[in-house]
């Protein structure tokens, strides 16, 4: 697994200091409200648990599942909701949060989708954001890093289904990919 991995981008203490930073902003802007909390499977999960222990204000807790079409590390931008929210939104200060932002076609998605149900308020929240691949413009309210355009697995992003355990993020090697394309 070791092999797979070209460097460290993150650290897993860098991403500590960072989402307790983005847990205190959170909780400050949102200060005296309650929130509706909606991670996006799965790549979310692993910052999406983090992020919460840090916020001190009263919050629910939904997910959503969606996929996109295209190929393995990139996207076509048709999105499908896989899994919709259990709990109706009327009422409710939304904030999405999202693994990474690349061409920013499935936060627009969500963000239309879900604005369309009538929030009191919704903002996005992703702890990586990779601006340089934008196709369409989206608002991201809270970012954790801007990095550049690779292809990164660990903390809960993946490639095919593994690597979300890593705890760092990472850059994956080209040939990883690229070998599994040529099967
Ligand atoms: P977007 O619709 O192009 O903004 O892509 C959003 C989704 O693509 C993310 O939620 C990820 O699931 C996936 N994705 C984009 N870039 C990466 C990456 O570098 N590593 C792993 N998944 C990624």
């Amino acid at each position: 697994m070791q092999d797979d991995i070209a460097q460290i981008l993150v650290s897993a203490a860098d991403i500590r200091r960072r989402v307790k930073e983005m847990g205190r902003d959170i909780s400050r802007d949102y200060a005296g409200k309650e929130l509706l909390v909606v991670g996006i499977l799965k790549g979310a999960i692993i910052f999406l648990s983090d992020l919460v222990r840090e916020l001190s204000i009263p919050l629910q807790l939904d997910f959503m599942a969606v996929s996109s079409y295209g190929d393995d590390t990139s996207t076509s931008g048709a999105v499908r909701i896989l899994k919709d929210l259990e709990v109706s939104v009327e009422d409710k200060h939304l904030l999405i949060v999202e693994d990474i932002v690349d061409t920013g076609l499935t936060l627009k998605y969500l963000l239309e989708n879900l604005r369309a149900r009538q929030p009191l308020s919704i903002r996005t929240c992703t702890l990586l954001d990779k601006p340089e691949r934008r196709q369409v413009e989206v608002k991201v309210d809270y970012c954790g890093f801007c990095i550049p355009d690779y292809f990164v697995v660990g903390y809960g992003l993946d490639y095919s289904q593994m690597y979300r355990h890593l705890p760092d993020i990472c850059v994956l090697k080209p040939e990883v990919y690229e070998q599994r394309r040529k099967k």
